[in-house]
């Protein structure tokens, strides 16, 4: 169908080339970064825990109450620590006034307790669920996944955090002092009203909501004390759809020792990282080694200060950063296999389509069996205005990258993944196995775009 001017000038209108995003505002470090508290299990028998979505009033600013989503309280999430070969039973209870679901980004469970579109509780039902955690040591997480709704319930404050730890982890000799040398940045951009207040339909943008004024944990303006020790990092854009590029004001390098599903094989040394919406990271900064007279600020590719960091005593502490740290590997069957599925990204704004369809839950997409590895190719089709960046996430699996335009990936996706930046022009292929059988999603996590039907089903068999 032919677009007249008009229409395209409307469809263009608030459409976010990616030069032209909104820069964060400085954090001024006057707040003390908020650590989400550890999910205590239910007094019950075993590995039970309760989550509730519900709404409430927080302090962001001081003096002020801001109206907000949260798990078990006000804003964002409790961190639930899982450990490799649990047997987990959650009760999810949903006490919002409207529905929504418990999805667990990047945890391979059945589809039956994923949490997708097709799992929604209404307001006061609540579903427990029961699981085997399979995987290894990661940092996933949870947030809700309602049919059209799941951009607006994230930005409100619905997400928390998962760790798994495993034997592997428990060993390496990493940091692990939870909120001391082992700490969770959740990063995530919001908009304030005059009221304070957040306000999505009047902060919501089709191609994806950016907001001025960045929250680390719910943090306003945070900075974070640390020790003179090495210091890991559990990095998650948790953002709607601000891509960030993570440095130091210095220019110091730092490791990355974990992707979204587990440890990289070994350590990766950077100078900068970049996370698009969902995607995570694991770095480690060694502040012994940092001319600590200077300031220091992890910093976004823009230069706005996110984190400016204050190092305080000498610590007792001697964490490592072992050379070997996994065995994942990517096999020679693996890389010869035939693509089988193919993903074409496109469009923009209320426009976007995987293979030219937008998300219908009545339609199968595709089917995969159980157990056997297939090869996907994700292409981002530009468009006239040279396209975007489309963060794609597939539910219930962690996959491998094969391929970025026929070049191997570099050294820092080498591990599992969940979620992937692709590029305008760029094709990306992934060898990806499904352990449970079921309905998944996989879409782009730019949320605006996802609730915008740039989602699609794959059915496991
Ligand atoms: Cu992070 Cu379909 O989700
Ligand atoms: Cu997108």
């Amino acid at each position: 169908e032919e677009m007249d001017h008009s229409t395209m000038g409307d469809m263009m209108e608030g459409h976010m080339s990616h030069d032209e995003v909104v820069m964060l505002n400085d954090s001024t470090g006057e707040n003390e970064l908020r650590i989400p508290s550890i999910l205590e299990q239910d007094d019950e028998e075993g590995v039970v825990y309760t989550v509730r979505a519900q709404r409430g009033k927080t302090e962001i600013f001081d003096g002020t109450e801001t109206e907000t989503y949260g798990y078990n309280g006000s804003f964002l999430g409790p961190m639930l620590r899982l450990e490799k070969g649990d047997n987990v039973k959650i009760r999810t209870i949903n006490e919002l006034d409207e529905a929504t679901t418990f999805h667990w980004h990047g945890l391979e469970v059945a589809a039956d307790v994923d949490g997708g579109p097709h799992d929604a509780l209404e307001p006061g039902e609540e579903k427990v669920i029961e699981f085997e955690v399979t995987q290894e040591a990661s940092t996933l997480w949870f947030h809700p996944h309602p049919h059209e709704k799941t951009s607006e319930q994230v930005y409100n404050g619905l997400a928390g955090l998962i760790y798994i730890e495993d034997e592997n982890s428990k060993s390496l000799g990493l940091p692990t002092d939870y909120g001391e040398n082992d700490i969770p940045l959740i990063f995530q951009d919001k908009i304030f009203d005059e009221e304070k207040q957040l306000n999505y339909s009047a902060a919501k943008n089709d191609d994806g909501t950016i907001g001025d004024t960045l929250l680390i944990n719910g943090t306003l303006n945070p900075k974070l004390t640390v020790n003179k020790e090495k210091v890991r990092l559990r990095l998650l854009n948790g953002s709607n759809a601000r891509n960030y590029t993570f440095k130091l004001n210095t220019g110091d390098s730092f490791v990355q020792i974990a992707t979204d599903g587990g440890f990289l094989n070994e350590p990766v040394t950077l100078n900068e990282v970049t996370l698009t919406p969902s995607e995570r990271a694991e770095i480690v900064v060694d502040f012994s080694q940092l001319d600590t007279e200077k300031d220091l600020a992890l910093i976004n590719e823009d230069g706005s200060i996110l984190l400016p960091f204050e190092v305080s005593v000498q610590s007792e502490t001697v964490s490592r950063i072992p050379g070997l740290m996994n065995d994942f590997s990517l096999t020679e069957e693996e890389m010869d296999l035939p693509v089988t599925k193919k993903i074409e990204l496109f469009g923009m704004m209320d426009m976007v389509t995987i293979n030219g369809k937008k998300f219908d839950p009545e339609r199968i997409d595709f089917t995969q069996q159980q157990g056997v590895t297939e090869v996907w190719e994700i292409y981002n089709k530009p468009d006239m205005m040279g396209g975007m960046i489309h963060p794609f996430h597939i539910h219930g699996a962690q996959f491998k990258i094969i391929s970025r335009n026929g070049e191997a990936p570099p050294e820092n996706e080498r591990g599992w993944k969940d979620s992937i930046s692709v590029s305008p022009d760029e094709t990306v292929k992934i060898a990806i196995q499904f352990k449970n059988k079921g309905v998944y999603m996989f879409h782009c996590h730019n949320l605006e775009h996802e609730d915008n039907g740039m989602m699609g089903q794959v059915k496991v068999e």
